[in-house]
């Protein structure tokens, strides 16, 4: 896909694949998109699906699936044990990743689960590049702490640094120092890092926070599900890498590592997850809770069916040409806004396109969820469904006091493969006319809001009238127009 030059225009993302499955779409009224809202809390997550017109919520489990991913699905072995199915999944992890152990879980977040269960105790940390919202919290319920410790540049919204993603190797030493080696549970990285925008980690930067953790005898564990971008970007934006295969790079990053695992949900495009292990005695104390929290060995709560596909699609993403449309979609969106001076984040990552809502609405304090509000008010103004990922997604500090997020993002997720192009156009003509009357946009207060992660089914409400106001301008400008 990158290689075609065009004629007589600027180069243009061009799909390797041709769509043979569509889902028919419903774009609901500008009066109906105000109740849907209103109803769901403005809270995206609990909007009806046929009320959205594109759904840019996540690439979690709706990455579009392959022809050959659909057939594989029709083969799978229903049996509890010992399941085919499971034998040739588990023979291409460990072809492709190198490792000896896998382990199956039903999602990413099972498998945070008994890592934080297992290897975290109170009074341990983790350090890591990023938090992401799952982990975190069973971390925090194991009694453990964590530390962010991305180098400075990777909370740089605009940049234009390729690896914004990188840990910090003089804060690890200093995390160790500070806690004690004996009190460090793990360190984790994660590859194409979620909450700061699906920014890559490089291999030079893996290399050296894996060579400090082995000095040290610590457990390095890395999340693979964004790994698919990441490779992308490896290989695109590294120049040692740019003749190495996707497969050679894989294998790298994981040897580097002694456990990966992922939402299969993202790498993969299907529905599950999975860990890979180095270590047997690591690997012999998860194998006893699989059948506790997940199911069998060889099913670990997945369906056969999901494992046949993502064992297809693991393989289809040591494809160049298939892991590079998402980021490529990605930059044609972040440019194309970046040119209209809409505030994004920059370099362009994996997973969406990231809009900087403290700079998008900057008369809104983070008290009032800024980020949450944008997602509110592009719902309305367009039928998209965005994600907050800013304070909304914090969790409160025991006493009540707001976790004000680092970075207050509108996450425009691009699931592999689903949108064309003249979707995307349409996504950035309607930021851009909500950028242009950004100044209607007010905030929003909670007014139910569950303990841990409140942003999956909190409900808030706008703190003024200013969501009738915007609809009324919108209805000014175009008219009888969706
Ligand atoms: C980086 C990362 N880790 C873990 C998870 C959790 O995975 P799952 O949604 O499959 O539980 C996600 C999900 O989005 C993720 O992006």
């Amino acid at each position: 896909m990158s290689s075609i030059r065009y004629y007589k225009r600027d180069s243009l993302p061009l799909e390797m694949h041709k769509v043979r499955i569509v889902q028919k779409l419903n774009l609901p009224t500008l009066e109906e998109r105000l109740a849907n809202v209103s109803e769901a809390g403005n809270n995206t997550f609990l909007l009806n699906n046929r009320d959205v017109f594109l759904d840019m919520l996540t690439d979690s489990g709706v990455n579009a699936m392959s022809d050959r991913q659909e057939a594989a699905m029709c083969t799978a072995d229903d049996s509890y044990a010992g399941s085919e199915t499971f034998v040739r999944h588990e023979k291409k992890l460990k072809e492709i990743f190198g490792m000896p152990y896998v382990l199956p879980f039903h999602q990413g977040r099972a498998c945070e689960n008994l890592l934080a269960q297992i290897l975290v105790r109170p009074g341990t940390v983790v350090p890591m590049n990023y938090h992401f919202t799952t982990t975190k919290a069973h971390i925090m319920v194991q009694g453990g702490a964590l530390e962010e410790i991305i180098m400075d540049k990777g909370l740089e919204v605009t940049s234009s640094d390729p690896f914004k993603g990188d840990m910090d190797p003089d804060k690890l030493k200093d995390v160790i120092k500070r806690w004690g080696v004996d009190n460090v549970a793990f360190v984790r990285m994660e590859a194409g890092t979620n909450l700061i925008g699906g920014q890559p980690i490089s291999m030079a930067n893996l290399k050296e926070i894996s060579g400090i953790c082995k000095d040290k005898g610590l457990t390095l564990v890395m999340d693979i599900s964004l790994l698919a971008d990441n490779l992308h970007f490896i290989k695109t934006r590294e120049d040692a890498y740019k003749d190495k295969s996707i497969r050679e790079i894989t294998k790298e990053m994981v040897n580097l590592c002694d456990i990966v695992y992922y939402s299969a949900r993202k790498l993969g495009c299907a529905r599950g997850g999975g860990m890979c292990l180095k270590d047997s005695a690591t690997y012999e104390k998860f194998k006893e809770l699989i059948p506790l929290y997940e199911g069998f060995l060889t099913y670990g709560g997945m369906s056969v069916r999901e494992i046949e596909a993502i064992t297809v699609g693991l393989e289809e993403t040591m494809d160049e040409n298939m892991i590079n449309q998402g980021p490529q979609f990605i930059e044609y969106m972040v440019n194309e806004l970046d040119k209209r001076g809409i505030p994004v984040v920059t370099p362009a990552g994996g997973l969406g396109c990231h809009i900087d809502a403290m700079r998008f609405v900057d008369h809104i304090p983070q008290t009032e969820y800024p980020a949450g509000a944008l997602a509110s008010a592009l719902y309305i103004i367009s039928g998209i469904r965005g994600m907050e990922r800013g304070t909304m997604s914090e969790q409160r500090e025991e006493d009540g006091t707001e976790t004000l997020a680092n970075i207050e993002l509108l996450r425009l997720a691009l699931p592999r493969r689903v949108f064309t192009l003249s979707q995307i156009e349409y996504a950035i003509d309607r930021i851009n006319w909500l950028y242009d009357n950004r100044h209607l946009v007010g905030g929003l207060k909670f007014t139910e809001e569950p303990r841990i992660l409140r942003f999956f089914f909190g409900k808030l409400k706008p703190v003024s009238d200013w969501q009738e106001r915007l609809a009324a301008k919108f209805k000014e400008d175009f008219g009888d127009s969706l």
